[in-house]
């Protein structure tokens, strides 16, 4: 038996951060949005685990560890032993969302194995214990699970759906070269000093997504680690630039980067957006919806 499990890429469309923790993470009120970017996770029963690679075009598959290290196997390790079996499987990871770009790919690939073994394995886990498994996994995994548009406050684990009524449309525009989420964060912590307080999402994004309004969302986008991303690499502002002179909304890093997503009216205007991006000679360029799903079952 084979199972698929879809998992969408997320966006912050606010991602406030605070002085560093003691445990080295930032505390985070952050707002994501699932993404009509894809991976595929298509799971089997094996002796040993294997994790094999394949991608859509324009998709480099980079520097992705296959053996231990690959997140896919430590959550594979860590549901097996949530239940105490000793099972190993075969993780087929198809990439539709670009690698190490801010996009949180190895996190939906970790979200789709639970899913996936879970399944697989008959375990029903509880929605409580898969989330608690997430939130070990990595910041972004709990939000891969859950989809759709939420707050996410802690050091980005602790998730909570929030009221959107848009149908929003997104440019995204990918980078050859990956940024480094750990180097991002130590730039920021240089460029904010001591002196800044706990991070809010702000009242104005909320309001935004409940009216629906592409207007109001664009002047509500904010992220704290953009200034430092853009810090150490200098060459994305001309992205920022070409994209604000395509006719995008807003324009704004997702995550800790080097991916910039685009704000678009509606899917018209996001073909418009893309299409003046690839005149402009990016070869990276994607058009998704958003809010989509979470981690979900595709076939069986
Ligand atoms: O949790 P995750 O594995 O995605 O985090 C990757 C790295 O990003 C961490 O090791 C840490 O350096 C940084 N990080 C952080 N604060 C967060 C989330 C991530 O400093 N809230």
């Amino acid at each position: 038996m084979t199972i698929t499990v879809r998992a969408a890429a997320k966006f912050n469309l606010h991602l406030g951060v605070g002085p560093v923790r003691e445990d080295g993470f930032h505390p985070l009120a952050t707002v994501y949005q699932a993404i009509g970017l894809y991976d595929d996770v298509t799971v089997s029963e094996a002796a040993e685990w294997q994790v094999t690679l394949t991608a859509e075009d324009h998709i480099a598959l980079g520097e992705i560890p296959t053996g231990d290290d690959n997140i896919v196997v430590r959550a594979g390790r860590a549901i097996a032993a949530h239940h105490g079996i000793d099972k190993a499987a075969k993780v087929a990871i198809h990439k539709g969302i670009p690698v190490a770009g801010g996009l949180a790919g190895g996190s939906a690939d970790a979200a789709a194995t639970l899913v996936a073994l879970d399944r697989l394995w008959a375990l029903e886990t509880s929605d409580e214990d898969l989330l608690s498994l997430a939130g070990q996994l990595g910041s972004d995994v709990p939000f891969a699970l859950i989809g759709a548009t939420a707050i996410g406050g802690g050091r980005g684990e602790i998730v909570e759906p929030v009221t959107d009524n848009g149908s929003w449309w997104w440019v995204a525009v990918g980078n050859e070269q990956g940024l480094s989420t750990p180097a991002v964060y130590r730039a920021f912590d240089e460029l904010a000093g001591t002196e800044i307080g706990d991070p809010q999402v702000p009242e104005s994004l909320l309001m935004a997504l409940e009216k629906g309004d592409a207007s109001l969302l664009a002047e509500a986008l904010t992220n704290d680690l953009q200034a430092p991303a853009l810090a150490l690499r200098p060459d994305l502002a001309q992205t920022f630039a070409d994209g604000a002179e395509a006719g995008a909304l807003a324009v704004q890093l997702s995550g800790s980067g080097p991916t910039v997503l685009m704000l678009c009216r509606d899917a018209a205007h996001a073909r418009e957006v893309a299409g003046a991006m690839q005149a402009k000679a990016y070869d990276r360029v994607w058009t998704a919806p958003g809010p989509v799903a979470g981690a979900h079952v595709v076939t069986y």
